[in-house]
């Protein structure tokens, strides 16, 4: 009963800070908090897709490792470890948000509060963790461990949505969608976790490449990216389509999407294949 009291006394305190911002109080006012959280997810979306770009950008300085290790040097100060730390943000709210959504639509799940509470403290537990490796960047932990043990959780998830959705009446692309974002979740909060747990593993360019060139890893990103472009792209194409009717206008966008991503699947591929 006491600790029921103190959990609402936390959300309520937590609401009443949000509400503290005109614009964000407008609309859970008049549209609702899924109108908000729906846009944070959006944003979000948009967001990790303008830090994909410059991700295959900062990699492909790789070709010329004293190039890259120089730019990592200059970026290794306060304010772009915490640019970087604060990345943790917009991918943990549209990861756990898009799986809260996976097991809606998938599983039919309506249990909002223990759903939205679980959310709440894996994302704060997860930023914890990522900002105690920003600060200590020296812990270690075996590539040979970490990555099959996430690939399998990935290849998991990815299983279970396909199993559960591909006999129901939704168009492949959506469905594609929620199948692509959950192999996502263990790969990307993963990814973070594995990166900048030491300084070396995420910015050196001996210890990068070395890791890049075993098979396995090769094979891992080759799968990542290309479900990554594509859950990219359809999220893009799926916004446009909310404001552009059908027609010739949207046809253009959807190739000119289509365009964008062919490109930088062709560089991530390079990157991948041969670095
Ligand atoms: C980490 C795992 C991820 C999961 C579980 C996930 C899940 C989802 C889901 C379920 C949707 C559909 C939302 C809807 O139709 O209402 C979606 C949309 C989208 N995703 Fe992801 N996603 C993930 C990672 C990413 C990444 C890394 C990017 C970008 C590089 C991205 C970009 C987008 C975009 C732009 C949309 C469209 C936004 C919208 O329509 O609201 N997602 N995601």
């Amino acid at each position: 009963m006491e600790k029921a009291l103190r959990t609402a006394k936390i959300e309520s305190y937590i609401i009443s800070l949000v509400e503290k911002f005109p614009i964000l109080s407008y609309y859970t006012t008049s549209r609702g908090w899924s109108f908000l959280i729906s846009w944070g997810h959006r944003l979000a979306g948009l967001t990790l897709i303008g830090y994909m770009f410059a991700h295959i950008y900062t990699l492909s300085l790789l070709f010329t490792p004293a190039t890259f290790d120089a730019d990592m040097k200059l970026l290794h100060n306060f304010v772009f470890s915490f640019l970087e730390w604060a990345l943790v943000v917009p991918l943990l709210f549209h990861s756990l948000n898009g799986g809260r959504l996976i097991l809606y639509e998938l599983f039919h799940m309506r249990e909002d509060e223990i759903v939205m509470r679980s959310m709440i403290i894996i994302g704060l537990v997860y930023i914890l963790i990522v900002g105690f490796f920003f600060v200590e960047e020296s812990q270690q932990i075996s590539v040979a461990l970490f990555w099959p043990i996430t690939v399998a959780i990935s290849l998991i998830a990815f299983f279970i949505v396909l199993n559960k959705i591909w006999r129901t009446g939704n168009s492949i692309l959506w469905k594609l969608q929620r199948i692509t974002g959950a192999f996502m979740i263990p790969m990307l909060l993963g990814h973070m976790l594995f990166m900048h747990m030491n300084y070396l593993t995420g910015h050196d360019s001996g210890t990068i490449l070395l890791r890049m060139q075993n098979p396995f890893i090769r094979g891992m990103d080759l799968v990542f990216i290309t479900l990554l472009l594509f859950h990219a792209g359809y999220g893009v194409f799926s916004i446009v389509a909310d404001y552009i009717k059908p027609g010739p206008i949207l046809r253009s966008l959807a190739v000119l999407v289509i365009i964008v991503m062919a490109i930088s699947a062709f560089f991530g591929i390079r990157l991948i294949v041969a670095l």
